[in-house]
């Protein structure tokens, strides 16, 4: 029994060190105003034991649903012609991934046509850019499955306040 749990403890301290993508280790080490930072300072997810995830990685979930999934699929798996964004951020840096959809990418071929849209101006991406890519990130670190999150931290105070500013 001793031995069982000392696997099990092993077991999940190499699960949280292979853990990391391509912004690094994903794990909190501060939070503001329910947004999660790394210990680089980069938005991060919080998932607990019991599946509750923090406020940035539900709204990120929401939005993505309504600006993204027609592309890249449901669950950010991909689709014939955009690509699975659970793969890309297992490289993409957070600042690759941000100015991606703020300036958009493409790669026309005479064989292919990817044309990625900047969201720059859109004010329904660019004031969910933090929360959208805490979404994928938990999705590309296998933290997140692919249903709805059913359980999710409270809303921030300030919130409804920081999204009306940034609609302006
Ligand atoms: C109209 C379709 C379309 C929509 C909508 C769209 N994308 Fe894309 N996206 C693409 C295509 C096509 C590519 C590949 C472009 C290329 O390879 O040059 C891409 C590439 C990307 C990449 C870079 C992937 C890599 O491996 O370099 C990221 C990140 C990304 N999209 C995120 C998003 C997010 C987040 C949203 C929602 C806010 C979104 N996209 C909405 C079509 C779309």
């Amino acid at each position: 029994m001793r031995r069982f749990l000392l696997l099990v403890l092993l077991a999940s301290v190499c699960a949280g060190l292979a853990r990391a993508d391509g912004a690094g280790n994903p794990a909190p080490a501060s939070s503001d105003s329910g947004e999660y930072y790394d210990k680089d300072g980069n938005p991060t997810y919080k998932i607990g034991a019991d599946g509750t995830v923090d406020w940035f990685t539900f709204i990120g979930y929401r939005m993505y649903g309504a600006n993204c999934l027609q592309c890249h699929g449901p669950d950010a798996l991909g689709s014939s012609y955009a690509p699975s964004l659970v793969d890309s951020l297992k490289s993409l840096t957070t600042q690759q991934v941000q100015s991606t959809i703020i300036n958009g990418k493409r790669d026309v071929t005479a064989s292919q046509e990817l044309v990625m849209p900047s969201f720059g101006e859109n004010k329904n991406v660019m004031c969910y850019l933090e929360p959208i890519y805490v979404y994928l990130r938990a999705r590309s670190d296998g933290a997140l499955g692919r249903e709805r999150p059913v359980k999710h931290e409270p809303k921030p105070d300030g919130w409804e306040k920081k999204v009306d500013s940034c609609f302006g």
